[in-house]
């Protein structure tokens, strides 16, 4: 969606005036393009880790030049923090620090990965503790920086190294324009599951994918998206919005099947579409979703009703005859909302549906696990959609500067990004997640 407001305050002699009257100024944002650089100039790999070389080769084989140390005045594309071997806080002073000397030579859209390892109860304390310490220190790394630079991290658990397949798929998206607004967050890789895909322009090629509420919205941002990424596109949304699921799925040259997600039968219909139309099932996006805001003070039982049925029980129901048809490696992926984590004022059905959808992936991730897939979540902040454009451009300001790291809103692909990320083979050892997009501007979080 054309900005003109981020147009203004990157260009000519309003971008001066800007500066000068101290206006938020709200970098244009790296998105991802089909072929494009994965990052706008070499990446620097800072910290000791056995598994370094592995990460430096792959690097290099996706076309970056790689620096072992900063070489001053060259604008870098990104830092790769290597942190996955650190056993005590004093540890962690000295990558912290070689970054922080490089961090004046990032150019616009750089991206900071780290990889490091989860703090468990069973590790001893010292160890739990710069493990907790490096979260901490990457999401306030992130407030920090400018120009649409981004910070984020992978965590590798016990049976996870930063070279297994999820960790260096994680490490492309997250370097690349698909996160853009992706911060302050990290990704856990359970396993060392998973293939790399043969192309990263289309890592969706062949697969099967089923989006529901695709008439409109993210729905059909995502439909976009991963028929960008090469997969064929079953969109489902209620009878009454038919026509314009009809042109979506023209658009994307898929099939529309009208639906009502919280028919007992929608589970059993859509595997029934799928089949017999394109012979195999792979991806569900569960995206259909509803909001009846009120104060609980003031809420109803259907406001509250139809919000949990649409938003979470029909995800439950689905997600049953999906695990009883035994489709393998189905990789599910549900909308969660970041008011399903810090809660939102009038908000009390939303914010129990969605945090409803992140218990809900945490507890079905075995079952999916158990025939070869996976489940996850994409939990959305403020997405600037036609509606939100119509603010008018001084109190959309204001609202910026209340996002204190990227200064915008994400738009609709931005969520389809991450979610076509996680629906992909490569995501297959990241299970039972949550990825907020929400360009770090939660606070507290
Ligand atoms: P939207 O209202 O523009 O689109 C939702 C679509 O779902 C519509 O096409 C609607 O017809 C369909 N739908 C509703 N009930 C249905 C049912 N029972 N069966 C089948 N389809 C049904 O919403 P938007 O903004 O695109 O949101 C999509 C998802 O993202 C929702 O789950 C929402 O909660 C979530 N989300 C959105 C955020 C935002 O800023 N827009 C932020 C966080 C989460």
């Amino acid at each position: 969606m054309a900005d003109k407001y981020l147009e203004l305050v990157n260009s000519g002699f309003t971008k001066k005036l800007a500066k000068t009257l101290g206006l938020p100024r709200p970098a244009i944002l790296r998105r991802y393009a089909p072929g494009a650089a994965l990052l706008p100039g070499p990446v620097l790999l800072l910290g000791d880790s056995a598994e370094a070389q592995g990460v430096a080769d792959t690097l290099l084989g996706w076309g970056l030049d790689v620096r072992r140390h900063a070489a001053g005045g060259e604008k870098l594309g990104g830092i790769i923090l290597l942190l996955d071997e650190l056993r005590a806080p004093g540890e962690l002073s000295a990558p912290m620090l070689a970054a922080a000397g490089a961090l004046r030579d990032l150019a616009p859209g750089a991206r900071i990965v780290s990889f490091s390892r989860p703090a468990m109860e069973s590790d001893a304390p010292a160890v739990a503790a710069v493990r907790q310490g490096i979260d901490g220190a990457i999401r306030s790394l992130g407030r920090e920086l400018r120009g649409g630079a981004t910070a984020n991290g992978i965590v590798l658990g016990p049976q996870a190294t930063a070279t297994a397949p999820s960790a260096l798929a994680a490490l492309h998206f997250l370097l690349s324009g698909r996160s853009a607004y992706v911060d302050g967050q990290f990704l856990h890789i359970e396993t060392t599951d998973g293939t790399l895909p043969a192309d990263f322009d289309k890592p969706l090629a062949g697969k099967v994918a089923v989006v529901t509420g695709a008439a409109r919205g993210i729905g059909a941002a995502i439909a976009h998206t991963l028929h960008r990424d090469g997969a064929t596109i079953v969109l489902v949304d209620v009878p009454s919005a038919g026509d314009a699921l009809a042109a979506v799925a023209n658009e994307v040259t898929g099939t529309a099947l009208q639906l009502d997600v919280t028919r007992a039968d929608a589970g059993a219909k859509i595997i029934e579409h799928a089949l017999a139309r394109h012979g195999r099932l792979d991806i569900v996006i569960h995206n259909a979703g509803i909001t009846r805001d009120k104060l609980l003070a003031n809420m109803d039982a259907a406001r509250w009703d139809s919000v949990i049925a649409v938003n979470l029980a029909s995800q439950l129901a689905m997600n049953e005859a999906f695990l009883a048809a035994k489709l393998p490696g189905l990789r599910i992926v549900s909308l969660a909302s970041t008011s399903g984590i810090a809660g939102n004022r009038g908000q009390t059905n939303y914010a129990a549906s969605k945090g409803g959808v992140i218990g809900m992936v945490r507890a079905s991730a075995p079952d999916f696990a158990a025939n070869g897939g996976g489940i996850n979540a994409v939990a959305p902040g403020f997405i600037e959609t036609e509606m939100t454009a119509k603010i008018p451009v001084a109190t959309r300001a204001v609202a910026r500067m209340l996002m204190p790291s990227l200064m915008q809103g994400g738009l609709p692909g931005d969520v389809a990004e991450a979610i076509g990320f996680l629906a992909s083979d490569a995501a297959a050892g990241i299970n039972g997640s949550t990825l907020r997009v929400c360009g770090q501007s939660m606070v507290g979080a």
